[in-house]
């Protein structure tokens, strides 16, 4: 594998959804270690705040098959998954395939659709598989969903449930334009009124195949050592260990972890991970799996701030291999 070839490729991927995304380097090159994970991610944010809008970038610079669910109160399992309708010409059951059969999954405002609705979406998540009418199918790799949601306090929502929500290797917000540039940058990139969708004109900067290769590396090529995987099963214990912390981190929790520094680790243009390819991904990987003591809830105690105040006081580890 050639290192540098690909931290290029990765950053050319970034580039490209910059000309349209306005934001952060470091969150598109998070949305990619995910993808590169293979893991699903959940953009969660006030409306407005160029969550689609980065998720579509995202599955159009990476020239896989994607397509997208726009979760609505009515929206049933079936028209996720699909239906076997009868035809009469044949005699026979035939399958359609619902939205779910793709690379890349784009599941926008999924909390505005019933328990039933998303756990359909949950189960294809988990098990990379749909079952139909007692019928199971496969799902091609690579597979993974970005889900988009509004925060819990909207109304007309159903939360997520905590079980679900620990299937997304991470949870990432966009937040507002940081700088006043930003900010005008979003409107001059639109003062263009005829190109109503901005990314009309996205093309992709790398092919299926080499993103499947990118992937693969990921899995197999990037080193880990054990002082690494010691510092990752500090942190999560010490969530569970945690005075106001209800439910810690479960062991997927870590695994994410893992899995993200890895991935960030390719995108950076090393096959080891550093103790910081761990860090920048604390938050991002636990917070959404820690369930607070409700008295501490209540008081506005946040999760992310006790994985913050955790992962301050695990020492960073400084002797570790590179290989
Ligand atoms: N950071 C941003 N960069 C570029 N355009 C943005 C950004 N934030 C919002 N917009 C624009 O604002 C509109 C709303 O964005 P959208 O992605 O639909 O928001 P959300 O899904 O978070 O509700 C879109 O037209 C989008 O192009
Ligand atoms: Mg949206």
């Amino acid at each position: 594998m050639d290192l540098q070839r690909v931290g290029e490729a990765c950053d050319r991927i970034v580039e490209e959804i910059c000309k349209i995304y306005v934001g952060d380097d470091l969150l598109v090159r998070k949305v990619l270690a995910a993808a590169l994970a293979n893991g699903h991610v959940l953009l969660e944010d006030n409306p407005g705040l160029g969550k689609t809008l980065l998720a579509k970038t995202m599955a159009g610079s990476i020239g896989c098959k994607f397509s997208r669910i726009q979760f609505t109160p009515d929206l049933l399992p079936a028209d996720i998954l699909g239906t076997k309708v009868w035809r009469q010409k044949d005699g026979s059951f035939e399958l359609l395939k619902g939205p779910v059969f793709t690379n890349i999954l784009l599941a926008d405002e999924i909390n505005r659709s019933p328990p039933k609705t998303q756990s359909a979406l949950l189960e294809v998540m988990e098990e990379r598989q749909v079952t139909i009418e007692g019928e199971t199918h496969r799902l091609a790799a690579p597979f993974f969903a970005m889900g988009t949601q509004n925060p819990i306090e909207y109304e007309g929502t159903y939360p997520l449930p905590e079980a679900q929500m620990d299937r997304f290797l991470l949870r990432l917000s966009t937040g507002y334009a940081e700088t006043l540039e930003r900010e005008r940058l979003i409107l001059a990139r639109r003062v263009d009124w005829k190109k109503d969708d901005p990314t009309m004109d996205l093309k992709p900067v790398i092919t299926a195949q080499r993103f499947r290769s990118l992937q693969k590396a990921v899995e197999n090529d990037v080193y880990v050592d054990d002082v690494i995987l010691r510092y990752i099963a500090e942190i999560v214990r010490k969530t569970r260990e945690h005075p106001q912390v209800d439910v810690g981190s479960s062991p997927r929790g870590g695994l994410a972890l893992l899995k993200a520094s890895r991935a960030m680790a390719l995108i950076r243009g090393r096959d080891f991970v550093t103790p910081d390819d761990v860090k920048t991904f604390v938050l991002d990987a636990l917070s959404h799996r820690l369930i607070l003591r409700l008295e501490h809830a209540l008081e506005g105690v946040r999760e992310r701030d006790i994985v913050k105040e955790i992962a301050g006081n695990v020492p960073v580890p400084k002797d570790f291999r590179p290989r």
